[in-house]
């Protein structure tokens, strides 16, 4: 920060705030819908759209359904779409095999996105949680989940995802080393430009119990996931997760839940200088929604409050639930 002198009266802050047209001159972020990711839920159901009841506006989508809102990202001006299976409970086992079926729901998905939208990107996460019977993002051995071995059953999901069509892969489950196996064994594939997106800051959250609704996976849970997520008081941690991450290969790094962890955003985007994404979580949404719907906030405008506050903590991108609407009401403005 430059010092000068700067003093009452010759200075008078307000003078810089009194129409919009100088505060929009002034104004140091924007948010563009170029900076969002959709966050979408897809389900292996019969139904082309079933509501989920803690996130209000947010749908599990038959692949179909996906598709035909790729076609609405698309005219948006959305660049990307991060999707997140829920999947029949029938097809659950311990080991999570249904996350490498090159027909299943995950890959059905990719290829009716990218038939209907050639060049949107698709984002897709890597981690064993939502294809578990026990609602882990690993395997289970007792009660220890078990890292060199899980990381296995990641780099086949992560193959399999590459083969159908992913863009970019992001392992979002926290075992150590993953990045770097799935970057390799991406590279002998012939798939050396998937890009990766590492979840590296990502924290053992109460703010993911919506998702785990929305993908089913809250029932099944046993027990947490604080064996490998991180603790949220840490936060020197989360530069040595980025550290090895980019080390170990990532293209970009993810803060994960957004809103409480916004240091962390500046503080990896300032460490690295790489590029940053932010995860606004379903309990962030869900708290906001529930409030406007309370009549106790103004929905819209804190939800674009807060997208604002994450390009000024330093994201350059922002994966969210409210990506459509968003992008809807800047297109209005
Ligand atoms: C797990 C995963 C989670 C989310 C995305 N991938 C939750 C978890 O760790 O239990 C959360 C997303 C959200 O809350 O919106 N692999």
């Amino acid at each position: 920060m430059p010092h000068f002198p700067q003093a009452f009266p010759d200075t008078r802050m307000r003078r810089l705030r009194q129409h919009e047209w100088v505060r929009s001159l002034v104004r140091e972020n924007r948010l563009a819908p170029a900076d969002l990711i959709w966050s979408m839920v897809v389900h292996d159901g019969a139904e082309a759209r079933i509501p989920v009841p803690s996130m209000p506006g947010v749908f599990r989508l038959s692949p179909e359904a996906a598709a035909a809102e790729a076609r609405r990202a698309r005219a948006l001006g959305i660049p990307a779409l991060a999707i997140f299976p829920h999947i029949d409970p029938a097809k659950k086992d311990a080991r999570g095999s249904e996350a490498n079926n090159p027909d299943g729901l995950v890959a059905r998905s990719i290829r009716a996105i990218k038939d209907a939208v050639p060049d949107i990107g698709v984002v897709c996460d890597v981690a064993l949680d939502p294809f578990t019977d026990h609602g882990h993002d690993g395997l289970l051995e007792g009660n220890v989940i078990p890292n060199d071995a899980t990381v296995e059953c990641l780099v086949a999901q992560a193959l399999m995802q590459a083969r159908a069509g992913a863009d970019v892969i992001a392992p979002s489950d926290m075992m150590d080393g993953r990045v770097g196996a799935i970057r390799r064994a991406l590279d002998q594939a012939g798939h050396e430009n998937v890009m990766l997106l590492a979840y590296s800051a990502k924290y053992a959250s109460g703010f993911y119990g919506p998702y785990r609704d929305a993908i089913g996976s809250a029932k099944a849970l046993r027990g947490d996931k604080k064996t490998y997520q991180m603790d949220p008081a840490n936060g020197d941690e989360g530069l040595r997760e980025a550290a090895l991450d980019l080390a170990e290969g990532a293209d970009m790094i993810m803060v994960k839940p957004g809103l409480p962890y916004l240091d962390m955003v500046w503080r990896i985007k300032h460490a690295f200088g790489v590029p940053v994404v932010v995860f606004q979580v379903s309990g962030e949404y869900a708290m906001m929604k529930a409030a406007a719907a309370n009549g106790w906030l103004d929905g819209p405008r804190v939800m674009m409050e807060s997208l604002t506050c994450f390009r000024r903590a330093g994201a350059d991108a922002i994966i969210s639930y409210w990506a459509p609407e968003a992008a809807e009401i800047l297109a209005g403005s």
